[in-house]
């Protein structure tokens, strides 16, 4: 199976490369779409007819446990078990759990998840379990779970603070730079949603390589997107009870925030924050008119777009590209989507194909 290390080895650290790519413990991570969003672009244009610029959407959903942390696990894993260790360990608001624990299996290893207690989403929680890691859940928010992680001996800790996560995490920018050069663009504006700040850390890394590399003439002013209530970022400071159900996002004082303000400065990006509805109403329509159907925190990036093109705050009116990250999948967060999106009731019939008929033509 090819993930991103086998195919962008030669971008990976030394340590990365010194593992052959059998002992890569890979789930075919990677190689996820980029979708020109057309009917997002159209209705950006009704709230602000000047809009002129491209909107590109990375979907990272479809990784092989529907988040972007495979990515990085894929690397964080492999190094731990070259170096012998039995099990990893991680704090999480979910997505590192399912992922780490999905990597621990098939590297033969154990996996502890230190979570807030009540404040992950069943479907992340399931699929940890389902891949036989053990839930610890702390009666405390995220920050704490990795205060506590941190401490840990004897287990790998594979966090966004592991030192083989965030290369692997930028390959997402390669795939993007790679992808646009087909169509002559290159990314003006990426937008992406921030909670520890690992993946705003890791995409500047992958832009100033690619940069650096004569791969792109310029890299994207980052614009990292947070919920109001854990704005840490926005803010400037860290935030002691953090609150939003985007729940992947819940977290008060970022473990990246050096690296990440370091990103928006270099990058002549911003930090911004959205509300929990305008975040919903973001996911509402990213489902309608682009059919793909993210998670409440991943929303957050497009949230921003509707945001700032309504008030006219960006040159959107110039042929900009601008790159928005879904940082996960839907179908782990259904219980926010129940409540959003009015199932549609089902026609009971007797199994007569004349009734069928009846359904088909009533419609
Ligand atoms: N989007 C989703 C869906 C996430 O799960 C996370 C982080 C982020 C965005 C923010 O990324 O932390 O690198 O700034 N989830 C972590 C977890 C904290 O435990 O799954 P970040």
């Amino acid at each position: 199976m090819r993930g991103i290390i086998s195919r962008y080895r030669d971008l990976m650290p030394p340590e990365i490369q010194a593992i052959s790519d059998d002992k890569i413990v890979t789930l075919g991570e990677g190689g996820t779409p980029l979708i020109r969003a057309k009917n997002l672009e159209e209705y950006l244009r009704t709230q602000n007819p000047k809009f002129a610029a491209q909107v590109w959407l990375k979907d990272e959903g479809v990784n092989p446990t529907k988040s972007f942390k495979d990515r990085g696990m894929t690397g964080a894993v492999s190094y731990e078990k070259s170096i012998g260790r039995a099990a990893v360990a991680c704090a999480s608001t979910g997505n590192t759990y399912g992922s780490a624990a999905a990597y621990a299996k098939k590297a033969g290893m154990k996996c502890f998840g230190l979570v807030p207690e009540g404040k992950v989403t069943p479907g992340k929680i399931f699929l940890a379990s389902m891949y036989g890691a053990t839930t610890i859940e702390i009666r405390g928010n995220f920050d704490a779970a990795f205060a506590l992680v941190k401490q840990l001996k004897d287990v790998g800790v594979v966090n966004n603070i592991h030192p083989y996560r965030l290369c692997g995490q930028a390959t997402a920018a390669f795939e993007i730079c790679d992808k646009l050069k087909r169509f002559k663009r290159v990314p003006s504006y990426h937008f992406l949603p921030v909670g520890n700040a690992g993946n705003i850390t890791a995409y500047w890394m992958g832009y100033t390589l690619y940069n650096k590399m004569g791969q792109i003439p310029f890299a994207p002013a980052m614009m990292g997107c947070q919920a109001e209530g854990a704005a840490a970022m926005v803010l400037g400071r860290d935030i002691e009870n953090p609150e939003t159900e985007a729940s992947a996002i819940r977290i008060g004082k970022p473990a990246r925030r050096e690296e990440a303000t370091r990103a928006r400065i270099e990058s002549g990006g911003r930090f911004y924050s959205v509300t929990d509805d305008e975040i919903k109403e973001a996911r509402k329509l990213l489902v309608e008119t682009e059919d793909v159907f993210c998670e409440l925190a991943s929303a957050t990036s497009v949230a921003t777009v509707i945001k700032l093109n309504r008030f006219g705050r960006l040159d959107f009116w110039k042929m900009v590209t601008v790159v928005c990250t879904l940082t996960g999948s839907g179908w782990k967060d259904l219980d926010t989507a129940f409540a959003q999106f009015i199932p549609q009731k089902s026609i009971v019939i007797e199994p007569k194909l004349d009734d069928v008929m009846d359904v088909i033509r009533s419609k």
